[in-house]
């Protein structure tokens, strides 16, 4: 466990502002991170906790054109949102800065010119895929086609999300340009690319031989399966017109790779952080001692174990990785989140929809954090998280100890009496979080916390202070006593994971605020007899099942909106002669009798005006409509269709009304557009 000040660099991927921030993001990096700068903080070291957005994303420009609005708008308008949404949710960050600040443009720049300057840069003229008609180079996200190595028939022009593969553009069969659909041709273009293979012995000795055993296993298997596979020069600069513009003559037109000009966003942003705050930025990234550690999700392995410090080490200045905890993927009730297909829960959404229940959403993500393979986030899990832990646990041994408290000493810690064990496994919990913390095992962490507060429910329910009060309150003294010290433990232990909680906690303790992480195990007593606290503040409240089900509805709705986007219209049936149409009598008529038929949840049972007559007609379509919803509707009506006899509605059905569907599966009545048309005249 951390005993002495120590200097943290701590980066959480800047997300790209193309979209607001899902719990996929939040299980992966931003709740981890967290949760280990929050330790970290609280255990007296020296933290830099720094993010931002990344807002050089080929998507941003993409969306921008679809939305018929500028790239400048999109940034502006998501980089709001997430920075509100961090803020809210308790995110501690020092600084979120965004890599469209002029500090990121001079802090990449420069980089670049380095780099440059050093000759560290391979210059070449290849040929790269083109769109004519859009008139652009077509690199990364711009093109797709079939994968060559898996078959995967939507790999991108950098990879292939299917296999995992690094890819160029000209290596996809069939590319298909994602501007126009269009087949691209090859043009000549001139970039400059970082020898990758130069730093394969680097990374070999360094990822793959020294961080064997500390490493994730996740983390460290794909950087070998690179390193293996042998390393090539990699493109940095790219022919576009949003991002930064390449600092050297020549390179007119061309703008740093997204790839390279984010992840230096994280001295970015330490730069501003530290010109804000008075500090000197340098030790942060050039101090040997101190120590950089990056929280990613999966996707972004290659880029901050290979590219990045292949690119510092290149730079020469700045210290490389401790450590990268790359996480795995998070699902959503069974599916892959996605922000295209709007499938998740969008950070923003959740907190207005769960005003106060931060920490509920920050516990179920830590709980079943997809730490070493993906995993499921379900709202019934997280339902059951809330009722079953944070009520019933935590909440009710919190609520205990207070409520007791007010009511046997008006809310004045008693005298110690008696020894209790206890006392002494209370001062294990540090160090046995910590270790976990360390590791990056936030998920047992997480259970941790919620041991100590199954401890101190066991311990009250093992001496039931409520049953010897009247008899025994010498006893019930020191029993509250034990228990008020278990409370204090978990008011300073939770702030990681429940900063919310721990706070409220601590007011409602009135503990001293600069009670740290290592007290809980070196001071004797944490809160003193005599001290005061105040009156009890609700923590966590149940989740019922209709806010549950909402949520569920919620997404049932997505998947409904989404399944109607795809769908395909119903292939041409086989050729019908022009007798074969003439046969069909169709005419205009209107509803003006409608029930519903009794024991069937789908038909109505109609009369209509038919213009020649008046007659029923049986119609599946009471799921949609109401029988008063539709009386006087204007329909079209094959008349001369055979009659059907319907037990349940006791009438044959004497034709058809014609019916169509919108996308949502709605379905809506096929009508002449003109009010004076008149019932029974023919459609033909
Ligand atoms: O994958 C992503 O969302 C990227 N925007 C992460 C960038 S991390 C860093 F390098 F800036
Ligand atoms: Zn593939």
């Amino acid at each position: 466990m951390s005993q002495n000040k120590q200097r943290y660099t701590i980066t959480a991927a800047l997300p790209y502002t193309n979209g607001p921030i899902h719990i996929g993001h939040l299980a992966g990096v931003y709740v981890p991170a967290d949760i280990y700068a929050r330790y970290l903080r609280l255990t007296g070291n020296d933290v830099a906790f720094m993010c931002g957005s990344d807002e050089h994303g080929v998507a941003i420009p993409m969306r921008a054109k679809k939305e018929g609005v500028s790239p400048q708008d999109i940034i502006d308008k998501y980089h709001g949102i997430i920075k509100k949404s961090f803020e809210d949710f308790g995110i501690s960050f020092d600084n979120y800065s965004r890599t469209s600040a002029e500090i990121h443009h001079k802090t990449a720049s420069d980089f670049f010119k380095k780099l440059y300057e050093d000759g560290e840069f391979v210059e070449e003229v290849t040929e790269q895929l083109y769109d004519a008609e859009a008139d652009q180079f077509l690199a990364d996200r711009f093109v797709v086609g079939t994968c060559p190595k898996c078959g995967h028939e939507e790999a991108y022009g950098d990879q292939c999300e299917n296999c995992g593969s690094s890819l160029s553009g000209t290596e996809l069969i069939n590319p298909k340009s994602k501007i126009t659909g269009n087949v691209p041709t090859l043009k000549q273009t001139k970039h400059w690319f970082l020898p990758l293979d130069k730093y394969s012995d680097f990374l070999n000795e360094w990822i793959v031989e020294g961080h064997k055993k500390d490493w994730k296993p996740n983390v460290h298997g794909q950087v070998k399966s690179w390193v293996d596979d042998g390393l090539r020069p990699r493109a940095v600069t790219r022919d576009l017109d949003w991002g930064i513009p390449v600092p050297v003559e020549g390179a007119e037109g061309k703008v740093l790779y997204v790839w390279f000009d984010a992840p230096i966003g994280y001295i970015s942003a330490t730069k501003e952080w530290a010109a804000r705050e008075g500090k000197d930025w340098e030790p942060y990234w050039k101090d040997e001692n101190t120590k950089l550690v990056h929280f990613i999700g999966k996707d972004n392995i290659v880029f901050h174990c290979i590219i990045f410090p292949s690119m510092l080490k290149a730079h020469g200045d700045y210290i490389l990785p401790d450590n990268v905890p790359a996480n795995e993927f998070l699902n959503l009730e069974g599916n892959k989140l996605s922000t295209s297909k709007n499938w998740a829960v969008w950070l923003h959404e959740y907190l207005e929809d769960f005003p106060g229940k931060e920490d509920v959403l920050r516990y179920t993500l830590t709980a079943n954090a997809p730490e070493s393979k993906d995993n499921d986030f379900t709202w019934k899990d997280f339902q059951t998280r809330n009722n079953s832990e944070l009520v019933a646990i935590l909440g009710n041994f919190i609520n205990r100890v207070i409520v007791l408290t007010h009511k046997y000493y008006d809310g004045i810690v008693p005298e110690s009496a008696g020894n209790y064990e206890e006392l002494e496994q209370v001062k294990h919990f540090p160090d046995v979080i910590a270790s976990s913390i360390e590791r990056y095992r936030f998920r047992e962490a997480s259970q941790e916390l919620m041991n100590l507060a199954r401890l101190g429910n066991k311990f009250l329910q093992d001496n039931e202070p409520w049953k010897k009060i009247k008899e025994d309150p010498e006893t019930v003294k020191g029993i509250m006593y034990v228990a008020l010290q278990i409370a204090s433990a978990i008011a300073v232990l939770s702030e990681p994971f429940l900063p919310f909680t721990a706070n409220k906690l601590k007011n409602m303790l009135s503990l001293d605020t600069d009670l740290g992480w290592n007290d809980i195990s070196t001071k004797y007593i944490l809160i003193p007899t005599g001290h005061k606290i105040n009156p009890a503040e609700l923590l966590f409240d149940k989740i019922d099942d209709k806010t549950i089900q909402a949520q569920l509805d919620k997404l049932e709705a997505t998947k409904k909106a989404n399944e109607a986007a795809n769908r395909v219209p119903d292939p041409q049936k086989e050729i019908a002669t022009f007798d074969d149409f003439t046969k069909l009598d169709l005419r205009v008529g209107t509803i003006i009798e409608a029930e519903k038929v009794r024991k069937t949840k789908k038909l109505l049972k109609l009369t209509v005006d038919t213009g020649l007559d008046k007659r029923t007609i049986v119609s599946g379509i009471a799921e949609s409509f109401t029988p008063e919803e539709v009386i006087g509707k204007r329909v079209t009506v094959l008349i001369n269709l055979a009659p059907r006899a319907f037990k349940k509605a006791k009438a044959d059905s004497q034709g058809m009304i014609l019916m169509t569907e919108t996308p949502e599966g709605k379905l809506v009545f096929v009508n002449p557009d003109e009010d004076n048309v008149k019932n029974g005249e023919t459609i033909n």
